[in-house]
């Protein structure tokens, strides 16, 4: 396995690749790999010849006050967790390669960014788009894997992908869970052990609106609020939004019709989770 710290080096292995006639795949990260990780690399192989991963914790998607010093790093672990998973190459850029001190170029996916999470996190998804952007630039792969987990994340790639004509498929991989229905995510790490157990209330408040909506209930306020109530009663989590919209724009929900994608962010101090459902 390559370990790529240069963009020219990066470019020109990606470009040997194609010339091959290989399928390049890509899973851009932020590092501190965990399950959910490894199954989009998994998503990744099944349908690449070779498969490159990027490990870069992106400054410009943190706001400021949020976690981009803490966010947990460890290198030499992502290497060996990507080598055992059979990655050909990680793609691992410092600051320097990745902003020049001249940049001052921005993508910005209007509307959809300001929406959901971008409603309490002002400038999150102009730094994802940005990087995301810059990465498929760098790397050229035929598709990227992203998850499902980061929903709106996955809607504004693709709409950013379209909008920009870039050559690249974007595929959606679902949300993976802890045995007790926690999403795994790298700020998990942030959980005190209390925290941790009251956390599973996330993934049951989630069901208990998929049980709703599969016995005929579509009140969607009605259902909110009856998550609101069990995420309030069973854990000191402060709910930052439950949502539902529309699981393809992230418009109106028309349940019943369409596919709603219910959401939620909830700050368990000094994490932030989010999770969501797609309910059909
Ligand atoms: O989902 C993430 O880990 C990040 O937002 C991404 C896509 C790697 C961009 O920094």
């Amino acid at each position: 396995m390559k370990v790529i710290r240069t963009i020219s080096e990066m470019r020109s292995w990606s470009k040997e690749i194609k010339n091959n006639g290989y399928i390049l795949g890509f899973v851009p990260t932020m590092g501190f790999l965990h399950e959910g990780h490894l199954s989009l690399i998994r998503e990744a192989k099944k349908h690449a010849d070779k498969v490159v991963v990027s490990i870069y914790v992106n400054p410009t998607q943190f706001g400021p006050g949020e976690d981009f010093e803490k966010y947990p790093r460890d290198f030499a672990r992502d290497e060996k967790l990507c080598l055992k998973e059979g990655v050909d190459a990680v793609f691992y850029p410092d600051d320097q390669q990745m902003y020049g001190p001249l940049h001052k170029t921005y993508v910005i996916t209007e509307d959809l960014s300001k929406v959901l999470c971008g409603r309490s996190r002002p400038g999150h998804f102009r730094g994802v788009t940005t990087i995301v952007a810059k990465l498929f630039n760098i790397v050229q792969p035929d598709f990227a894997v992203f998850g499902q987990k980061d929903a709106q994340q996955a809607i504004i790639i693709k709409r950013m992908v379209e909008d920009l004509n870039f050559p690249v498929e974007i595929v959606v991989a679902p949300i993976i869970r802890e045995a007790d229905g926690l999403a795994m995510s790298s700020r998990n790490k942030y959980l005190s052990p209390q925290q941790r157990k009251e956390a599973t209330v996330l993934y049951r408040s989630l069901k208990l609106a998929e049980h709703e909506f599969k016995r005929g209930n579509f009140d969607l306020e009605a259902i909110k609020a009856k998550m609101r109530h069990l995420i309030e009663t069973e854990s000191t989590g402060q709910i930052d939004y439950i949502e539902a919209v529309d699981a393809e724009t992230l418009g109106k929900p028309v349940p019943g019709k369409r596919s709603v994608l219910l959401a939620l962010a909830v700050f368990f101090h000094p994490a932030r989770l989010i999770d969501n459902i797609i309910l059909k």
